[in-house]
């Protein structure tokens, strides 16, 4: 079947809610993927920051392989190997206490959520509100929707659960304004992806902290787009030093299937009991098999260099781009490989005339263009992107 008939039969059968790119991928090698028609395209987005390792990393593919022909899926009524050394390996390289597993990044930011409400409850009684930060992003789900501090994911979705306040970002006025004495957590992704690219500020984040501290709420870094090695630390807290009490990971940690995790310290160790949540697949033996090479992967000291290393290329190469095109471009913005270049009014189009090009990026928004490339991307790989990109915006 070629592109055309699979997008017309998608068309008859999908419920329509995805906007798409008319191109239908088959098959994927090294940072490249390949139409039905065998049209090769640059892959500057990974998925969403989730093909980390890109499309051929062997060790990957091999460990799946070998966990499908072994064992598919047992729930968590019991017990299965993969899963208890992928909890090994988080709790280890990160410190936390304890980890849970989910399926993607919405359901780890409703058990962060939830987990943070349990604390409110058990621990004061009467707390039950989070605060979140506008242009976040957070999920999906009706909770994480109305967490999500921009307005164009709200339509018709009210009323959302009740306890939600925004603050503003780097701002922390703005947090101390909405808080008060319902408040049992706050959610913050340390460097906003959707939104548009907005790094935290240390300070900020460091404040955060203190607050949090003084007054026993609870933390939440959503670490679900910038975490797993995209800032060149395995997460993201550990590039800011700050230490949440909740980090959540999905999208990047089963490097191309789905799973995602909580990390928790002691504070929610104490307060969970046995049989308050569960998930059907959460911790699916292949997932977490999958999870447990990614996590090996990503946590060497050299595998993080280059992301570093390749990170401060790329992000060279679009100030470039900034200085060749200031009447275009606004700003550079972003941490290690995951990097946004502002336009006003122009990143769709931009977006579009690149995957023309056939190189994939994505548009946040009206304004900003991201780039989230599979971290084992070279600077060869670079330099032709942004070789594109230049000669769009040149156009
Ligand atoms: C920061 C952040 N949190 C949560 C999510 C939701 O993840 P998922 O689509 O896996 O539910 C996303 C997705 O883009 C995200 O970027």
């Amino acid at each position: 079947m070629n592109s055309q008939a699979i997008m017309t039969k998608e068309a008859q059968y999908f419920m329509g809610a995805y906007n798409r790119f008319p191109v239908v991928f088959t098959r994927g090698e090294g940072v490249y993927l390949f139409s039905v028609e065998g049209e090769r395209y640059l892959d500057l987005l990974a998925g969403i920051s989730v093909n980390i390792l890109g499309y051929s990393f062997s060790p990957l593919k091999e460990a799946i392989k070998q966990e499908v022909d072994r064992l598919l899926h047992t729930s968590n009524l019991y017990y299965n190997l993969p899963q208890v050394e992928l909890a090994e390996r988080l709790v280890h390289r990160s410190g936390f206490s304890r980890v849970f597993f989910v399926n993607s990044g919405a359901e780890a930011n409703e058990v962060a959520l939830k987990m943070a409400r349990f604390y409110g409850k058990k621990k004061h009684h009467h707390r039950y509100g989070f605060i979140s930060f506008s242009s976040s992003f957070h999920g999906r789900t009706l909770l994480t929707l109305g967490l999500t501090g921009q307005e164009k994911f709200h339509h018709y979705l009210d009323p959302f659960p009740p306890g939600i306040s925004y603050a503003r970002l780097n701002d922390i006025d703005s947090v101390e304004s909405v808080l008060d004495e319902t408040v049992c957590g706050i959610i913050v992704e340390p460097i906003q992806g959707e939104g548009g690219i907005y790094p935290c500020q240390v300070s900020f984040l460091q404040a955060l902290r203190k607050i949090c501290d003084e007054r026993d709420i609870l933390l939440v870094f959503d670490e679900v787009q910038c975490g797993m090695g995209r800032t060149g630390h395995l997460f993201a807290f550990q590039h800011f030093e700050v230490r949440p009490d909740i980090v959540t990971l999905a999208k990047g940690l089963g490097g191309g299937l789905p799973i995602g995790a909580v990390l928790v310290n002691e504070k929610i160790v104490e307060i969970t009991e046995r049989g308050e949540h569960g998930s059907t697949f959460g911790g699916n033996p292949v997932c977490a098999r999958s999870a447990c090479v990614v996590v090996d992967t990503v946590s060497k000291g050299e595998f993080l260099d280059r992301v570093k290393e390749n990170g401060t290329f790329f992000r060279e190469k679009l100030e470039e781009v900034h200085r060749r095109f200031p009447d275009q471009v606004k700003e550079v913005r972003g941490v290690g490989l995951m990097l946004g270049m502002e336009i006003p009014g122009k990143a769709k189009r931009v977006v579009e005339a690149m995957f023309q090009r056939k190189v994939l990026v994505n548009a946040c928004n009206e304004d900003t263009i991201r780039f989230l490339p599979p971290l084992v991307i070279e600077k060869e790989e670079i330099e032709k992107g942004v070789e594109v990109l230049l000669e769009v915006l040149a156009h």
